[in-house]
């Protein structure tokens, strides 16, 4: 199959359930036509008591959410054609690692490696906490990890939750107009890609990142995410007006930053970064 015809999707739901349901147990897989937001329908499942691992892909998205609040505007399918220009799904499942912190960090290096290639310098790279680049500061995608509490009685750090890995990825070129950061897309990596076939080579190794975390935390991606690190070295302007220049991420996934005042590592979510 070549051109539009493989851009319309045959999703491998099935393909992806027979690698992931041996490591999660309980494991399905959902392709929607149309959804809000993959990410709010698995936090409202999950509240609602349903927190069996589910890998929800939604063609379209009428309310996709960014972090911070923002939106995250992807053109869904593609009408009259069947045609998908971007891949969006949720990976929902309990898991109880020490920390959290990292972990879109994490999510981002396991994305990056998977859909790169195997060229000798990396292409897509990791902007801190949850974007990904491609060169010219150009957005590719973005990930959104939230959690929630599905234990009853007191809350102990151990305690797993239910955490919703929510990723974003253009496929094709998509217009620049009202975007903060000027797009690219998956074409630009690697012209075989379409939406289907990049879930496909996403999902398991997803899946593992997951449990991999659980078990040993973030140290393990920090040397890999050093490799993609589009900040490193360069003066950034910190969301609460603070500037610096950026010197990579700790091993708990903090982006460390040299001001006029020190070394700060920055782990608040609510802050955001921009490269000047
Ligand atoms: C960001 O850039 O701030 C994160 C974007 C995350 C978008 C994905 S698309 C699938 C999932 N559903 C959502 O509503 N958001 C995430």
């Amino acid at each position: 199959m070549s051109g539009a015809a493989a851009l319309i999707p045959a999703w491998p739901a099935e393909d992806i359930w027979q690698q992931i349901e041996p490591l999660l147990p309980g494991f399905s897989v959902e392709v929607l036509a149309s959804v809000d937001s993959t990410s709010s329908e698995l936090m409202r499942r999950a509240r609602g008591g349903r927190t069996e691992p589910t890998l929800l892909v939604a063609e379209t998205q009428t309310a996709g959410r960014g972090r911070l609040g923002r939106q995250w505007k992807s053109a869904g399918v593609y009408e009259g054609t069947g045609v998908v220009p971007a891949l969006t799904f949720s990976l929902g499942l309990p898991l109880a690692p020490q920390g959290w912190s990292g972990l879109s960090l994490a999510v981002g290096v396991t994305v990056a490696e998977c859909l790169d290639g195997t060229g000798a310098e990396p292409r897509i790279r990791l902007k801190w906490p949850n974007d990904l680049w491609l060169a010219g500061d150009r957005k590719l995608g973005g990930i959104l990890v939230e959690t929630a509490s599905f234990a009853t009685g007191p809350q102990t750090a151990e305690q797993p939750r239910y955490v919703v890995v929510g990723i974003g990825l253009n496929v094709l070129p998509v217009l620049a107009e009202g975007l903060s950061t000027p797009p690219a897309c998956l074409r630009e990596v690697d012209t075989s890609l379409s939406a289907a076939r990049a879930l496909k080579r996403l999902a398991l190794p997803l899946v593992q990142a997951l449990l991999g975390f659980a078990e040993h935390g973030f140290a393990p991606f920090q040397p890999r995410f050093a490799r993609r690190d589009v900040l490193a070295g360069r003066g950034v302007t910190l969301s609460n007006g603070q500037q610096g220049t950026a010197h990579g991420v700790s091993d708990e996934g903090a982006l460390l930053v040299h001001t006029a005042t020190g070394m700060q590592a920055i782990t608040s979510a609510e802050i955001s970064v921009r490269p000047q």
